[in-house]
C-alpha cells in the first residue's frame, strides 16, 4: 500500500511516499528555518506563507522521486495537529483537495503518532511489542507504553518545557541561532560536563514525568553569576553547555530507566523526535539498552528524527491497517489535538 504523506505542522513543508509503512520511496523536506532565525523562533505567519508557496512543488517532487503517478497511490495521510494552525491548514486543505480530485482516502494523523512510527522507516527487522517510546521534540516530551501501533498508554510527560524547548531556550541564552538544539549540541561537543553541576529535576519522585524549566533557570543563573556570556572564555562556554546538555539527557534517561523498571514486559526502547538526533542522548540510551539487554531503535536517518512526511505516511498506513473503519474518516484540523 503506497501512502503519500504530507506534513506542515511547524516551519517545514514535507511530502513523502512510503510503501507498507516501511519502504521510503521519497521524502522531500523544505524548511523555512533560515527565515525565522533573525526572530529567534518560528513566526507562524511567515511559516504558513512559505508553505503555501512550496507545498505543490514539494508534493510534485515527492511523486517524481518515487517515480509514481497519482493513480498508483492508495491513500493520502496528513498531519491534522498539533502544531501551528495556519501551517496545519496549508497541509490539510491541500490534502482534502487532492484526495477529492484523485479519489484517494484521506487519513488524518496526529503529529506524535507520526514520530512514534518513525523507527519503522527503512527497518528490515520485525519490531516487537510491547515497547517503550520516548518521544522528545520541540513541542512535547512523553513516554509511551505501546502494545500495538494504536494501543498505547501515556506513562509520563513534561510538566513544563519540552526537551527540545530546553535545548532551544538554553541555546538562546548562549546567543546561538534558532533552531537551537543542534547549535547548543555543537557548542557542547568536547566540553567538560562536570565543570558546573546542574540540578536533577524531580529527583527521588516515583514518576515518569519530566521537568526542564528548572534546568533552564539554573543555566540562566550560572551565566549571570559568572558575569554574563561576554565574560566567559570559549572553553568555559563549551563546558557549561556540555553540563547543561548532559543534565537534560540524564533526566531523560532516568525516566526511561524508571519506565523499564516498572514495566518488565518491555521488549524494545524507541527514542524518536527532533531531540533523538542528539548524540549525547543517543550514547546514553545505547549504553543503557546494552546494559539492560533490551533492543534499542532510533530513527534510521537524522531526517526521520526531525519533522518529516515519511513518518506521517507510515503512521497513516498503520492507522489504516489497525483501525480500517476509523482511519479514513472525517477529521478536524486541530492545533492542540491530543493523541
Ligand atoms: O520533532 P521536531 O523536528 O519538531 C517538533 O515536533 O517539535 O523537533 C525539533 C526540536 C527542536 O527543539 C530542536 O532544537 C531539537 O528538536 N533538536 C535537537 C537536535 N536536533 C534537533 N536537540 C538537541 N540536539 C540535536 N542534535
Ligand atoms: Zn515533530
Amino acid at each position: 500500500m503506497k501512502v503519500l504523506g504530507i506534513e506542515t505542522s511547524c516551519d517545514e513543508t514535507s511530502a513523502a511516499v512510503v510503501s507498507d509503512g516501511t519502504i521510503v520511496l521519497s521524502n522531500i523536506i523544505a524548511s523555512s528555518a533560515k527565515d525565522h532565525s533573525p526572530f529567534g523562533g518560528v513566526v507562524p505567519e511567515l511559516a504558513a506563507r512559505k508553505q503555501l508557496e512550496c507545498i505543490i512543488p514539494v508534493i510534485r517532487n515527492a511523486l517524481s522521486d518515487a517515480e509514481l503517478e497519482w493513480n498508483q497511490l492508495d491513500a493520502i495521510a496528513v498531519t491534522k495537529g498539533p502544531g501551528l494552525l495556519t501551517s496545519l491548514l496549508v497541509g490539510t486543505t491541500t490534502s482534502r483537495v487532492l484526495s477529492s480530485v484523485f479519489r484517494l482516502p484521506l487519513i488524518g494523523v496526529h503529529h506524535t503518532f507520526g514520530h512514534i512510527s518513525s523507527p519503522w522507516l527503512e527497518c528490515d527487522e520485525e519490531i516487537h511489542f510491547p515497547l517503550l517510546t520516548l518521544s522528545v521534540s520541540g513541542g512535547h516530551t512523553e513516554l509511551w507504553f505501546r502494545e500495538s501501533h494504536t494501543r498505547h498508554t501515556l506513562l509520563g510527560r513534561t510538566r513544563d518545557d519540552a526537551a527540545g524547548e530546553a535545548f532551544d531556550k538554553g541555546a538562546s541564552l548562549f546567543d546561538l541561532p534558532y533552531p537551537g538544539g543542534p547549535a547548543l549540541s555543537q557548542l557542547a561537543s568536547g566540553g567538560n560536563p562536570h565543570f558546573v553541576p546542574f540540578p536533577h529535576p524531580l529527583r527521588g519522585e516515583d514518576t515518569c514525568d519530566f521537568s526542564f524549566s528548572g534546568l533552564k533557570t539554573s543555566l540562566k543563573y550560572v551565566l549571570r553569576d559568572r558575569g554574563g556570556l561576554a565574560a566567559l572564555s570559549v572553553v568555559e562556554r563549551k563546558d557549561i553547555a556540555a553540563g547543561y546538555e548532559q543534565a537534560i539527557c540524564n533526566h531523560l534517561l532516568t525516566r526511561v530507566g524508571h519506565a523499564v523498571d516498572t514495566h518488565q514486559t518491555i521488549k524494545e526502547i524507541h527514542v524518536v523526535g527532533g531531540v533523538s538526533a542528539n548524540s549525547t542522548l543517543r550514547t546514553l540510551v545505547q549504553d543503557f539498552a546494552r546494559a539492560r539487554d533490551v533492543t534499542l531503535r532510533l530513527p534510521k536517518k537524522m531526517s526521520y528524527c526531525t519533522d518529516n512526511a515519511a513518518m506521517i505516511a507510515a503512521a497513516g498506513y498503520f492507522l489504516h491497517t489497525e483501525q480500517l473503519s476509523l482511519a479514513a474518516g472525517r477529521f478536524q484540523t486541530d492545533a492542540s489535538v491530543s493523541l
